[in-house]
């Protein structure tokens, strides 16, 4: 297990303890704090066994950003992170399969943030990444 992952905090977890629900069906709800820096969030992508198939997504919460962040990992080894912030009234989305649906207004939104049903008009943000020689996403927060 590396250094980094040893640091990182599991958060809400106690919150799902509070609703009563068990650790297991609470794991879509955790966030997983990354430090930033540069303007950079980075991921080991290797202790995040939840993107490591297409399909997978992970919630990270960057130090610098007041609300945290979708990960979706791709069908090519790709990964696309986009901002779970409604651009209709800023409520935030959450993950339905293959949508993110807004739980005030009904929008929906594919997972690379493009609107699918109103009344949003605008996508998501999305944020460029990439994953770098070491094994990282490296995150670009200050590009949206
Ligand atoms: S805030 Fe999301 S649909 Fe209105």
């Amino acid at each position: 297990m590396s250094r980094s992952f040893e640091r990182r905090e599991f958060v809400q977890i106690s919150a799902c303890a509070a609703l009563g629900t068990g650790l297991v069906g609470c794991a879509s709800l955790a966030v997983v704090s990354v430090p930033t820096g540069g303007g950079r969030a980075r991921l080991v992508l290797r202790d995040y066994p939840q993107l490591a198939s297409p399909g997978g997504y992970l919630r990270v919460q960057p130090d610098d950003l007041p609300h945290h962040l979708l990960v979706f990992a791709g069908d090519a080894g790709e990964f696309t992170v986009v901002s779970p912030v409604c651009t209709h009234r800023q409520c935030i989305v959450s993950v339905a399969g293959p949508r993110l649906v807004c739980p005030c207004h009904g929008s929906e939104y594919e997972r690379d943030g493009t609107v699918t049903m109103g009344p949003a008009e605008r996508r998501l943000d999305r944020y460029p990444a990439e994953v770098n020689a070491a094994g990282e996403l490296v995150i670009d927060l200050e590009a949206v």
